[in-house]
């Protein structure tokens, strides 16, 4: 795809380790006018992902103005992943200490302010718990048309990774999720369907590894670490949920997207956290949501390997 106008965007998320690749990719790639970051609960606390958020920005250069999301999810207790990502929430190699302080503002507040400010209309990536961008929604309603799109990952059309019905940053806070896709702001929604298959194998991390740069030398140790815990499940590599929220926003081509209508169950015995897309279009409502499907998951790589190449290049 060729660009020459950058994108401008937020980057939302609770890194992790694949939204940490999220970030590397965005800032790497060139592609992106990073606006602002902020965090949120999910795979940690929000004083752990904060704190990851600051160290990630650190290693990969990305001084945008930095605030911390939420403090909790809009209606239900904090629930976090150190199975996947560790007690940290980025257990791995050691990172910078930051080298930037948060703004003394909400993360709400900056984004307000920064899509205030853009003359354009802003895309917010949200790679974790959708309660920040539910709690911006809410708290100001006036700038909702000054939102281009919300390309997020989570869910699952087909089944969940958390629960049988559920994908994690969806359970995390379902009432959030289900004001976002009730908003009316056109959504990009990579879910598991399309995520499990955006595997990086071993293979491909010697290919990171031999890459040989500050960014390269901890991308392909965190590779490590996420691949370790999901071998044990029968994965044959690290599965990259969070970087298909952003690259499908500059390599459409490469991924395969179908629209539906997608409801958000946020109660039940069994179900909570499920979207539910409408396949056969019974209830009649217009689709809600672009929902990635497939990919060409070699090109995906190698975009991938692509963007953290750049940060061997000077001024990265
Ligand atoms: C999602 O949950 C988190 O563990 C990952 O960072 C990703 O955003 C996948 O279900
Ligand atoms: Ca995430």
């Amino acid at each position: 795809m060729t660009q020459n106008k950058k994108i401008p965007i937020i980057l939302d998320g609770d890194p992790g380790h694949d939204d940490a690749i999220a970030w590397v990719f965005a800032q790497g790639c060139g592609l992106f006018d990073i606006l602002a970051v902020t965090s949120v609960g999910g795979n940690q606390t929000i004083e752990k992902t904060s704190y990851n958020s600051l160290r990630v920005c650190t290693l990969i250069g990305l001084h945008a103005p930095f605030a911390r999301g939420c403090y909790h999810p809009l209606n239900t207790e904090q629930m976090n992943a150190p199975t996947v990502h560790g007690e940290s929430g980025l257990d791995g190699p050691a990172l910078p200490e930051p080298d930037f302080a948060p703004e003394p503002i909400s993360g709400i507040e900056l984004w307000a302010r920064v899509i205030r400010d853009c003359p354009e209309k802003v895309t917010i990536v949200s790679t974790g718990p959708l309660t920040n961008t539910a709690a911006f929604l809410m708290a100001h309603p006036e700038l909702k048309d000054r939102i281009e799109r919300i390309s997020l990952m989570g869910g699952g059309l087909l089944f969940g990774n958390w629960t049988p019905a559920a994908e994690f940053n969806i359970l995390v806070d379902p009432e959030a999720a289900k004001i976002v896709f009730e908003s009316g702001v056109p959504i990009l929604m990579a879910g598991i369907d399309v995520t499990e298959k955006a595997l990086i194998k071993p293979a491909d991390f010697e290919r990171i590894r031999a890459l040989n740069n500050p960014v390269s030398d901890i991308v392909w140790q965190w590779l490590e670490f996420f691949y370790q815990f999901h071998k044990t499940m029968g994965y044959e590599g690290a599965p990259m949920h969070d970087p298909c929220a952003v690259m499908v926003l500059v390599h459409p081509e490469i991924f395969t997207i179908r629209d539906f209508y997608v409801q958000i169950e946020t109660c039940g015995d069994y179900c909570k956290g499920a979207t539910i897309p409408d396949w056969n279009g019974i209830l009649g409502f217009p689709p809600n949501a672009s929902c990635l499907m497939d990919l060409d998951r070699e090109t995906f790589v190698d975009y991938l390997i692509d963007a953290i190449k750049a940060f061997g290049e000077v001024g990265k």
